[in-house]
C-alpha cells in the first residue's frame, strides 16, 4: 500500500472512532460519589450535551452558570433536579462571594432553571428595594436567619433585607446581587419556615432540567438499533434518533422502551358491549329492544319540552328591561358556528378561557368566549350579568352579542375584531406603526370606554382586568376594550377571606391586597400601567429585568424620582420626537404614575384621566397645525 493511501486510511479510521457513536444515549460515569443520570453530561461521549455539567478531578460535580460554578451536592433524577451550594459571605462581610458575577445567572437557552421551592434571602440590600415586590418588611424571614446564624452575624449590620419565594415569577434564570440592589443572598429548599432557624438544612439552591428529547445524530450509525436518525418534524433543521413503531422515548432512560398497552380488561376501561350482551342473552333480545326504545323515546320527548320552556324563560330574563336585545344562541348553533371548537378556530386563551372565532348562520363573525364561571354560579345570575354586559355601548368597547348557556361551560358571543391586541402589537412588527399620536388616541378611547364603564353604564362597571392583551385594535388601529365586567361574572361570591386573586400579576391594584375588594380606581391603576407600555413598549412584568425592576410599576416610578423618565421611553418614540412630544410624553408619564398613586383616593377617576390625554393630544396636534 502507498504511504499515501495507508495515511488516508489511518484518517479515516481516526475520525471514525472520534464520531460520537450512539452519543447521546448513554448515561455518564458517576462524578466522586454522585451518580449522573441521563442526560446530564460530563463529556461529549456521554449524556445529551444540551445538559453539560462537569466532574472535576477531586469528584465533584459542578453546575456552570454564564459566568461561574456552583458544587453540585445532590441530583433526583425522578423530579429532574439537582441542588447546587449557593456562594458563601466574604469573611466578615455581608457580600457574597459571587457579587463580582451578580450571583447566580442562568444562561436561559438552555435547558436549566431555578425552581419555585427556593426560598431565597436577599440580604445587604438598598433602599430602592424597599419599593419592590419582595417582602422586605422588619418581620421577613431574613432578619430572623441573620439574628440566628453566626456565618451572617455581619449582615446584622445592614438593616434591610428581603425574603422571596424564587421561580415561576422573577427569578427562573437569575439570582441577581448587585450593588445597586443587594450584595448578598442566600437560599433553601423547601424550607419549614415553622422551624428554628437551629433546624434549618444548608443553604442550597435546586435546579431543575427539562426533560431531553430524542438524542441528536448526524446519520443513522448514531442511533441504537430501536431508533431511526430522521429530521426533527418540530423544525429547527436538526435529526434526532425516533423510537421505531411500538417503542417509545424515555426522556428518563434515554432510550425507546416498549409502549405498554393495557394487559388488564377489568382495569382500564370496561367493555360496555360485552357487558350488555351479557345481560340481554338470558331474554328475548328484541322485547327488551322494544321496551329500551320506548323508555328512551318517552324520555327524550320529556327533556325536549323541558328544554324549550327552559329557553323561553331565558331569553325573557335576557331581556328584561328593554335595551338592546341580547340573543341566547343553542348549543348547537356555537358547536356550528365554530366548527365543533375545532382548534384551528381558537383565537386564544384569556384569563377567563379560551376564545374561539366563529361564523353565524348570516355570516357574522363572532369572538366566542367560554367562560369559567365559578361553579355556584347559576345560570339565572348568569343571564342578568350577561343581560348588564350586553347594554354596554360606546365605540370604544367590544360589543357583547349574546350568550349560550346550554353547554358545560356558558358562552359569550362578542363582535370580532379583527387586528388583535395591543400586547401583540408591542411584540410585533406593528410597534413602528404606533406613533406617538397613535398611542395617545389609543390611550384616550381606552380611558373614554373605561370612563363609560364606570360613569354611564347602569349599574356602574369595574373592568377588572385592564391590561394590553384586552385592548383589542381593529384594522385602523382604534382600540377596544374587551372583557369588561367578565371577573365580575367569575367570583361574585367571592368573600373577603378569600385568597383567590383577581386581576393580572403587573396591573394588579396594591390596594388590593389590603382589603381584597376592586374599585373604579383598581381600573384607574391597571390603567396607570397600560400607559406605562404605550409610553415604554416595555412588558408589566418582565423577568428579564432586573428582579427588583420586573415590575413595570416600580421600575418607571423609581425612574421618575430619580428624573430619568426619557430613559425608559421606547426608543422608536425618541427616534423621531420634537420638543413638544418629548414635553407631552413625559406629561404622559406622570399622569401614569398619578394612576399608579397607592392610596386609591389619591388617584384620578377614570374620566379625569380621559379629559388630561385629550389635552395632551390637543397640545401635540396643535403642533402638527403650526409646523
Ligand atoms: C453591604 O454592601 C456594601 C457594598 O458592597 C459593603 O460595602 C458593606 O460592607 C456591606 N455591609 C456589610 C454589613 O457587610
Ligand atoms: C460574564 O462574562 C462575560 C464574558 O466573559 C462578560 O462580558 C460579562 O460582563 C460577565 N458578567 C458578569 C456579571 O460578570
Ligand atoms: C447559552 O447557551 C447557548 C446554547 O448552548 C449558547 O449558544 C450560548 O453561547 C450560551 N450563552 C452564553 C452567554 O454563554
Ligand atoms: C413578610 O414575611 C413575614 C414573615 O413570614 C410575614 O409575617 C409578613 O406578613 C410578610 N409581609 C408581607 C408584606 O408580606
Ligand atoms: C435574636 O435571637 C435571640 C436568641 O438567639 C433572641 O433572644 C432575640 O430576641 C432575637 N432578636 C430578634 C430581633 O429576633
Ligand atoms: C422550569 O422548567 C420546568 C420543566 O420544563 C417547567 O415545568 C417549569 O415551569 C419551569 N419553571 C420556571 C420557573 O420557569
Ligand atoms: C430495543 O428495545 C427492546 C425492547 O424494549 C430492548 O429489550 C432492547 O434492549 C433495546 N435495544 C437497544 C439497543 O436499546
Amino acid at each position: 500500500m502507498p504511504p499515501a493511501a495507508a495515511a488516508t486510511l489511518l484518517l479515516l479510521l481516526l475520525l471514525a472512532a472520534a464520531l460520537p457513536l450512539s452519543s447521546a444515549a448513554t448515561r455518564c460515569p458517576d462524578c466522586g460519589s454522585i451518580r449522573v443520570p441521563y442526560p446530564l453530561s460530563t463529556s461529549p461521549t456521554c449524556g445529551d450535551q444540551s445538559y453539560k455539567v462537569q466532574c472535576d478531578a477531586g469528584g465533584t460535580l459542578l453546575f456552570d452558570t454564564l459566568n461561574n460554578s456552583y458544587p453540585i451536592t445532590s441530583v433526583d433524577p425522578e423530579s429532574q433536579r439537582f441542588v447546587i451550594e449557593p456562594a458563601s459571605l466574604l469573611a466578615n462581610t455581608c457580600v457574597t462571594s459571587d457579587l463580582v458575577h451578580q450571583g447566580v445567572q442562568l444562561n436561559s437557552s438552555l435547558p436549566f432553571n431555578v425552581t419555585s421551592s427556593n426560598t431565597i434571602l436577599y440580604l445587604n440590600c438598598t433602599t430602592l428595594l424597599l419599593s419592590s415586590p419582595l417582602n422586605c418588611s422588619s418581620a421577613s424571614l431574613c432578619h430572623t436567619y441573620v439574628n440566628g446564624t453566626r456565618d451572617a452575624a455581619a449582615c446584622g449590620a445592614a438593616p434591610i433585607c428581603c425574603t422571596f419565594g424564587a421561580g415561576g415569577s422573577t427569578t427562573s434564570y437569575s439570582i441577581r446581587v448587585r450593588d445597586a440592589g443587594c450584595r448578598a443572598y442566600t437560599s433553601f429548599v423547601n424550607l419549614d419556615t415553622s422551624e428554628p432557624v437551629s433546624l434549618w438544612p444548608k443553604p442550597g439552591m435546586e435546579i431543575q432540567w427539562v426533560l431531553p428529547p430524542e438524542p441528536v445524530c448526524g446519520a443513522q450509525s448514531d442511533c441504537d438499533g430501536n431508533s431511526t436518525c430522521r429530521p426533527d418534524p418540530a423544525g429547527s433543521g436538526v435529526s434526532r434518533c425516533f423510537c421505531q413503531a411500538g417503542l417509545k422515548w424515555d426522556p428518563t432512560q434515554g432510550v425507546c422502551v416498549e409502549i405498554v398497552t393495557c394487559q388488564d380488561p377489568g382495569g382500564c376501561g370496561t367493555d360496555r358491549t360485552a357487558l350488555i350482551a351479557g345481560l340481554t342473552s338470558g331474554i328475548g333480545t328484541a322485547l327488551v329492544a322494544a321496551i329500551v326504545a320506548l323508555l328512551l323515546y318517552r324520555r327524550h320527548r320529556r327533556i325536549k319540552e323541558a328544554q324549550e320552556r327552559l329557553a323561553r324563560e331565558r331569553e325573557d330574563i335576557l331581556n328584561a328591561n328593554g335595551g338592546r336585545a341580547a340573543k341566547l344562541f343553542t348549543g348547537k348553533q356555537m358547536k356550528q358556528a365554530t366548527d365543533n371548537f375545532s382548534k384551528d378556530r381558537l383565537l386564544g386563551a384569556g384569563g377567563y378561557g379560551e376564545v374561539f372565532r366563529g361564523i353565524l348562520d348570516d355570516g357574522t363573525v363572532v369572538a366566542i368566549k367560554c367562560a369559567k364561571v365559578g361553579n355556584t354560579k347559576g345560570t339565572d345570575q348568569v343571564l342578568n350579568e350577561v343581560r348588564i354586559l350586553c347594554q354596554v355601548n360606546h365605540r370604544s368597547l367590544v360589543r357583547l352579542l349574546g350568550c349560550c348557556v346550554e353547554l358545560e361551560q356558558p358562552l359569550l358571543v362578542y363582535e370580532y375584531i379583527e387586528n388583535g391586541t395591543l400586547f401583540e402589537h408591542f411584540r410585533g412588527e406593528g410597534r413602528g406603526k404606533l406613533s406617538w399620536t397613535r398611542r395617545l388616541q389609543i390611550a384616550r378611547d381606552t380611558a373614554e370606554g373605561l370612563a363609560y364603564l364606570h360613569f354611564s353604564a347602569v349599574p356602574p362597571i369595574y373592568h377588572r382586568d385592564v391590561k394590553s392583551s384586552n385592548i383589542l385594535l381593529d384594522e385602523k388601529l382604534n382600540a377596544k376594550v374587551s372583557d369588561f365586567g367578565l371577573s365580575r361574572l367569575a367570583h361574585t361570591d367571592m368573600s373577603h377571606i378569600s385568597t383567590c386573586a383577581q386581576g393580572t400579576l403587573g396591573y394588579l391594584d396594591p390596594e388590593y391586597y389590603r382589603n381584597y375588594q376592586l374599585t373604579d380606581k383598581s381600573d384607574v391603576y391597571s390603567f396607570g400601567v397600560v400607559l406605562l407600555e404605550l409610553l415604554t413598549s416595555q412588558k408589566a412584568i418582565d423577568f428579564n429585568r432586573a428582579s427588583d425592576d420586573v415590575n413595570l410599576a416600580v421600575y418607571v416610578q423609581r425612574m421618575v424620582e430619580e428624573e430619568r423618565i426619557m430613559d425608559v421611553v421606547d426608543p422608536m418614540l425618541k427616534e423621531k420626537a420634537s420638543t413638544v412630544d418629548v414635553e407631552t410624553m413625559k406629561a404622559l408619564g406622570f399622569l401614569a404614575v398619578g394612576c399608579l398613586e397607592e392610596r386609591r383616593q389619591n388617584r384620578p377617576s377614570m374620566k379625569e384621566v380621559a379629559e388630561e390625554i385629550e389635552y395632551i393630544i390637543s397640545i401635540v396636534t396643535a403642533k402638527v397645525v403650526e409646523s
